[in-house]
């Protein structure tokens, strides 16, 4: 169908150019570890992947698995955590690397770890994707401006995130959803940007409604606040 075809495009890309990000699996080598999926997504949330690089060296050289972080000091982490900010996460995370170390590792199912403490349904679609290669479609401010842009559409959020859902959900793929998923982040990242998008270079530069109406610098759209 026309969605595979497109999932299948955005992958050959990603194969050329994803970023080089020290929590994704080496091409040749290795599973990914739900570990270092969970901290990385849940350093990111608020922060930069720049600035995340460093914290999830550190932390994973000192803990470098869910059993370790369980039975740190909370002071120890705290500090580690020190200049990301947003210290309740670093609290839950705590209380989810413990709880999961008492249940004998990650659940695999997204219903499931969105059980543990801090996991929303971004981080636990974004864990089930990447770390268990479960079909579960991730949505984050990149997805929703890729998507908005694709589907050339002008519903402005808040309001727009069920129908972006939706449209998200359609082009995820069986094959491959995790490198799917850290595909579409980094299309929004580095080429479907916020301004100055670069169309001309885009794997999906065909079928995007937005490119062809030029509308794509303006997408998505906001309620004003
Ligand atoms: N932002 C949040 N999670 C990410 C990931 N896994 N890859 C790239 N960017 C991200």
């Amino acid at each position: 169908s026309a969605y595979s075809q497109m999932a299948a495009e955005l992958l050959a890309w990603y194969d050329r150019h994803a970023r080089v990000l020290p929590w994704r699996v080496p091409p040749d080598g290795g599973k990914a570890d739900p570990y270092r999926v969970w901290l990385s997504e849940v350093m990111l949330q608020q922060t930069t992947v720049a600035a995340v690089k460093e914290y999830f060296h550190r932390f994973t050289t000192r803990w470098p698995n869910v059993e370790a972080l369980a039975a740190a000091d909370d002071a120890d982490v705290m500090a580690e955590w020190a200049g990301l900010g947003y210290y309740a996460r670093a609290r839950n995370l705590l209380k989810c690397a413990r709880a999961v170390a008492a249940q004998g590792g990650f659940p695999k199912t997204r219903a499931k770890l969105q059980e543990l403490p801090g996991i929303g349904p971004y981080t636990s679609a974004a864990i089930a994707a990447i770390a268990f290669d479960r079909p579960e479609t991730v949505l984050d401010g990149n997805v929703e401006r890729v998507m908005a842009r694709i589907f050339d559409d002008h519903t402005p959020l808040p309001a727009a995130k069920p129908v972006l859902t939706d449209y998200a959900a359609r082009l995820t793929p069986v094959q491959r959803p995790g490198d799917y998923a850290q595909a579409v982040m980094d299309l929004g990242a580095t080429i479907c940007t916020p301004r100055n998008p670069a169309c001309g270079i885009c794997p999906w530069r065909g079928p995007c409604a937005a490119r062809a109406s030029g509308t794509a610098p303006s997408l998505p759209r906001k309620t004003p606040k």
